[in-house]
This record gives structure tokens, sequence and C-alpha cells, in this order.
């Protein structure tokens, strides 16, 4: 089993704020195709993570550092099913985890013997609980599809003069070139960039609907998700959208 002992505390922190902002308001379902992958699982007292996801109950996964790309990846929610091993339940469709830690690499571990999450491996390491709702246990470790759903979530933080907004659950190459926000009485305001997938403006935005463009940095994609917020927004809640780049 990878260890995952080690949390991503800004992760942890975002993921947090978006476990305790369960206002959102998304629309349509968008999957984005079925990925192959490995899984394994943690568990015990001593899983950090099981501690510093409560906000998400036990369905969590750390993800090897291909997959968290330098932190774009928390608060993804992914769906997860069992591929092609006798340790798969039959029956069970998928089920869907929340990523809400990084699994370090651990290089005085072969890559296919224990380093699961060493690059280049694509690896969920999930919480026990999550993990024994597609396989029985004693496997250790087996083969999934994984996909990721749904559209761009956003997630307030900050005070009237500071917007931090974490961008979650983004398409394409999961990664943002630029980003702006447009209160209904301002121009579009470049935000800058904070940490993985978290950009601020130092603008008073209170008490306007708010909309957001997004250009991808993989895919060169721009989306304009117009009043994603609504007038009345607030700090600590997560807004939802059904767009997403491809
Ligand atoms: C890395 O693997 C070695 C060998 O199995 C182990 O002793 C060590 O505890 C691991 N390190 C971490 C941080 O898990």
């Amino acid at each position: 089993m990878a260890s995952s002992l080690r949390s991503w505390s800004l992760c942890f922190l975002m993921a947090s704020i978006l476990a305790i902002s369960s206002k959102s308001t998304i629309a349509n379902f968008q999957p984005s195709p079925w990925q192959l992958a490995h899984a394994t699982f943690y568990g015990g007292a001593c899983g950090y993570g099981n501690l510093f996801a409560n906000g998400y109950g036990t369905d969590t996964a750390a993800l090897s550092s291909t997959l968290f790309n330098n932190g774009y990846a928390c608060g993804t929610c992914y769906q997860i099913k069992c591929f092609q091993s006798p340790w798969c339940y039959s029956g069970v469709t998928f089920t869907t985890v929340t990523a809400t830690n990084l699994c370090p690499p651990n290089w005085s571990q072969d890559s296919n013997a224990g380093g699961w999450c060493n690059p280049p491996r694509v690896h969920f390491d999930m919480s026990k609980p999550a993990f024994m709702k597609i396989a029985q246990w004693q496997a250790g470790i087996v083969p999934v599809m994984y996909r990721r759903t749904d559209g761009l979530r956003f997630s307030f933080q900050g005070n009237g003069y500071w917007l931090l907004v974490y961008v979650m659950n983004v398409g394409g190459g999961g990664d943002i070139a630029n980003m702006w926000v447009k209160g209904s009485q301002t121009g579009w305001i470049s935000m800058t960039h904070n940490w993985g997938a978290s950009y601020q403006a130092f603008a008073t935005l209170g008490g306007q609907p708010l909309s957001f463009r997004i250009t991808s940095y993989t895919t060169q994609e721009t989306i304009i998700a117009w009043n994603v917020a609504p007038a009345n927004w607030q700090v600590g809640l997560t807004y939802g959208t059904s767009l997403n780049f491809h």
C-alpha cells in the first residue's frame, strides 16, 4: 500500500473549504472519457488523510503526483471502477471519490512493487471504505478505470477587498493559463496566480453577480462563465457551472 501520510496542507485547506461550502449550483453532467489507472487503499488510525478529509466523510483519495498536477487536481471528483481483476466486486458500476491529498513518490520502492505513486504512474490511493466499495481489500492493488465528472467549480475565500478563488475540477490539461473576474459593475479584472488553481483579485466586488473568464494552458480554450455567483455571493461558498475544458 502506498504511503499517503503526508498530505498537502493547502490541498487540505481548499478541500475543507469545499467540504464546508455545500452550496453549489452544478447543472449538467459532463464526464470525461474513462482512463486506466491503479488503486490501493490506506487505512488505520495513522492515516492523516482520513483526519484531513473529515468534511468529505470517507470517500477520498490521495493522487500520485502525475494526477495531482501541482495541486490543480485538489477537490476534483472522480468516478472510479474496478477493472478486469478477480478482486473486483461484480455488479458495482463505480464509486465517487474526492481528491484531498497528494500521494508522494517513494523512490526507495520500485514503481511496480510498492512505489505505486511514483511518476509516471497514474494512481489513486483511496480511503479504505471507498476502496472496499469496488474491490475486496485483500487485493491490495487493483486496476481501475477513472473519469472526472461535471463542470468547473469556484470556491470563494477572501474579504471585501480581496477575492481568492479556488477553481476545481479543471478539465482539459487540468491547468489554467489566465483568469479574469468581472462584476456586473466592473470590466474584466485580471487575476493573479496564488497557488495550484487558486487565483486572486484585489478589488471590491461585493453585491455584484460575478463572471469568470478562464483560459486553459493546455487546450488554449477560453471559457466565459457568466454570473456564476449571484449578487449575494459569500466567502466560504462554492459555485458550480456545467462548463469545462475538453
Ligand atoms: C519508503 O519506502 C521504504 C521502503 O519500503 C520505507 O521504509 C519508507 O518508510 C517509505 N517512506 C515513506 C515516506 O513512506
